[in-house]
């Protein structure tokens, strides 16, 4: 709205404002829009062969080079050379993108708003509306849903708060169901050319990842496909890693969980499978010929490293050494049954949090970030670690998050909330406790001491070397005349990523049956072996990985985002088209963590909101491979083309 331009089908042209939804809907029905006709790109396999190197990739070089790959996979006697393609996603949480805007007066104004970021759309409101931050309040207390969706703000906030600005009154804006496809958008599509070549033993010689993907004229989001384990996974004497980028006037691309991970393991983790077959080797023992001592491309020592336990680990449950390596082996009446595996894999990511502690004399405590809750958990973690810190129970220690007022935290994003926010709550619960000794009288059992001389338990402090010596908080507070204590604090930039190669890692175990007459694939067993850093809540840890694998079955066998080419028009723009899976496609899903505690990170731990969905599409087609001898390298893996 702020041109007459129109940049894709579906862009919000006109708002309605109403009393009731009725009337709005009622009024919408009789708007017309007329148009002047402009030729749009809209076909990306009619433009990929102008794709173009964009200028860095998450400010990485968009290409990697090292020896000369090309020449190397010509010569290999053993190499697979195929391309793949990945569909459009979206991300489909199940709670609609919603706003409130209320102006309290011309340069004051409170939002409400299902968002993963609410620093960011503070700061975004702020810049559109041209206010001072402080005088933006953001507020989202619970989030249903958002697996990238809600990361960044898109039209219906923006115009939510125009409107509200426009008749001085709050206006309430949710996108349907529909709404949601046409204006927030997809995981981006691509295409990638994978080459592997190996020596006789499995050796790499050449590895070879050229991926092109569609981004929009009109906006900005590209996948990093070549920031995945391409980087990162395997050892290999020579390297080509390049990614390009087609530009059409179709809805913009949103994040979606795992943003280039789940893309490209999808193409990596089939290949390497495809050699495997070829080299009649177990797709297990290749991977672990080609595990690198040292990062691959950076060359740095990797922090934590346990790809191969994690296999063992997950080989062991699943019960793979049963598995036949030779496709249609088993059946059972028209049932073809197979198995197949695949490496997970995601990068850590830590950045800079604040948090607020506030410990009162009645030995209670309140947490302060204004952190982002999904349903993954990020409140009760926090608790659970304040309390451990503070050697209080969970039931007298909450925390408030949701609300920009309170301190600043990174977006619920990139798997890297609750690490990022942990190392601010510990730093802050440091501080308190310096703080605290800082109070103490001198007739206390306390006095003199330093922080490394006490720890924190049964509500308050005590010696180390003498386990009865010490004071409850609501002793120190109330010896120094105070009802409460309050720090804040911030984190540094973290420095972690500049020495190691950090990552998290797994191993998806995956059992299908597809029928022989109609091409049904169901799946039948799930293992997911998981080395993500130590645990930190096992129940809300296990339920991130389970929902993230069912997202990537999705991604492997039903969900497809599809465009009306002649028009850009999405048409399927509902959940009764845009096919996700139901309770009965997914069968019982096994997660096994390592919880082997990373040294270099907060708590040891690491994120694991993503990884579970990487790799998920490359076993399930592996294992249709071993059930069928079909290679499916077009997702998603519908029944025509297993027929
Ligand atoms: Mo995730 S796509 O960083 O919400």
């Amino acid at each position: 709205m702020q041109s007459d331009e129109i940049f894709w089908n579906g862009q919000p042209v006109a708002v309605i404002i109403a009393e009731t939804q009725e009337q709005a809907d009622y009024a919408a029905s009789l708007v017309r829009v007329e148009y002047h006709q402009e030729e749009a790109a809209l076909s990306f396999d009619a433009l990929k062969s102008k794709a173009e190197l964009p200028p860095t990739v998450y400010g990485q070089p968009p290409e990697v080079n090292i020896g000369d790959a090309e020449t190397e996979l010509k010569q290999a006697h053993f190499k697979s050379d195929e391309v793949y393609h990945t569909s459009r996603y979206n991300p489909s949480a199940i709670e609609l993108h919603a706003t409130i805007a209320t102006w309290e007066d011309d340069d004051t104004l409170t939002v409400y708003d299902s968002t993963q970021s609410i620093s960011l759309l503070k700061n975004t409101i702020a810049q559109v509306f041209d206010l001072a931050p402080e005088k933006v309040r953001v507020l989202a207390p619970f989030v249903g849903g958002g697996f990238g969706g809600k990361l960044y703000s898109y039209n219906n906030t923006l115009l939510c708060i125009a409107a509200a600005k426009h008749i001085r009154r709050p206006v309430k804006l949710v996108l349907s169901r529909e709404g949601i496809f046409r204006v927030v958008g997809t995981r981006a599509p691509s295409e990638q050319r994978t080459a592997l070549a190996a020596t006789a033993d499995g050796r790499f010689v050449s590895f070879i990842h050229k991926s092109i993907q569609a981004e929009v004229s009109h906006g900005f989001h590209s996948e990093p496909i070549s920031l995945h384990g391409l980087r990162h996974l395997y050892a290999s004497e020579s390297r080509a890693l390049s990614q390009k980028v087609v530009h059409l006037d179709t809805v913009a691309n949103t994040p979606v969980r795992a943003p280039g991970d789940a893309t490209a393991s999808f193409a990596l983790e089939s290949a390497i499978d495809e050699l495997a077959y070829m080299l009649k080797v177990d797709p297990i023992e290749l991977r672990r010929i080609n595990e690198p001592a040292n990062d691959p491309v950076s060359g740095a020592s990797f922090s934590n490293r346990n790809l191969m336990e994690a296999y063992r680990r997950g080989a062991e449950r699943f019960g793979w050494k049963y598995r036949h390596a030779e496709p249609r082996a088993p059946r059972d009446g028209q049932w073809l049954i197979g198995q197949g595996v695949a490496t997970a894999f995601h990068s850590y990511i830590r950045v800079p949090s604040s948090a607020r502690i506030c410990l009162y004399s009645d030995e209670t405590a309140l947490v302060q970030v204004a952190a982002q809750e999904m349903g993954m958990g990020t409140a009760t973690v926090q608790i659970q670690y304040a309390a451990q810190q503070l050697g209080l129970p969970m039931n007298q220690v909450s925390f408030a998050y949701g609300d920009s007022n309170l301190p600043l935290s990174p977006l619920a994003g990139g798997s890297g909330q609750t690490v990022s926010i942990l190392a601010a709550v510990a730093k802050a619960i440091e501080q308190l406790h310096q703080e605290l000794l800082r109070l103490v009288q001198d007739d206390s059992p306390l006095a003199g001491a330093t922080l490394q001389d006490v720890e924190a338990r049964d509500g308050g402090l005590f010696r180390r070397d003498k386990a009865d010596q010490g004071e409850t908080y609501a002793s120190l507070l109330q010896q120094a005349g105070k009802s409460h204590l309050e720090i804040v604090v911030d984190t540094p930039q973290p420095t972690e990523f500049m020495e190691y190669s950090m990552h998290e890692y797994g191993a998806q175990f995956c059992e299908v049956r597809v029928n022989d007459v109609t091409g049904e694939v169901r799946i039948t067993r799930w293992v997911g072996s998981f080395d993500c850093g130590r645990i930190l809540n096992p129940k809300t840890a296990r339920s991130q990985l389970r929902g993230a694998i069912i997202m990537g079955i999705g991604m492997a066998l039903a969900e497809d985002t599809l465009f009306d080419e002649r028009q850009g028009r999405i048409v399927n723009a509902s959940l009764a088209e845009y096919h996700v899976p139901v309770h009965l496609d997914i069968p019982t899903i096994d997660v096994i963590f390592l919880d082997i505690p990373d040294e270099h990170t907060p708590f040891g731990a690491h994120g694991i909101g993503e990884i579970g969905i990487t790799g998920v599409a490359a076993a399930i087609v592996n294992a249709v491979f071993n059930a069928t001898g079909k290679r499916i390298r077009d997702l998603p893996i519908t029944l025509d083309k297993l027929l």
